[in-house]
């Protein structure tokens, strides 16, 4: 059964940064480009190494893993170049006023 449960305030997120949270067992990396957010499991599919770690790139929609460089695409989860192969899960986001929030299941 898929669960609303919010997570921070829009503006604790600068826009271009990422940043780790923690949601029951599960580690989100929430990203912010402009006024919009992407919520991505935080945990390289490569190894096990935190993306909210890693570099925004805001054109692209893509973070990168700050261990070995690899990319994921913010929207769906897919690895984007080498060494990672499998993708991480996607979340989606709602933003209700101030608050934003993933859906897990
Ligand atoms: S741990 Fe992320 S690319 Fe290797």
């Amino acid at each position: 059964m898929p669960e609303t449960v919010r997570i921070c305030r829009r503006d604790d997120l600068a826009p271009g940064e990422a940043r780790r949270f923690d949601v029951g067992d599960l580690r989100v990396a929430l990203v912010r480009i402009g006024d919009d957010f992407y919520a991505i499991g935080d945990r390289c599919s490569h190894e096990d190494f935190s993306l909210a770690e890693g570099e925004v790139w805001e054109a692209e929609a893509e973070i990168e893993c700050a261990r070995h460089g690899s990319t994921f695409d913010l929207r769906t989860g897919a690895p984007c170049s080498l060494p990672a192969t499998t993708p991480v899960p996607v979340f989606d986001v709602v933003v209700d006023d101030d608050d934003v929030s993933v859906v897990v299941r």
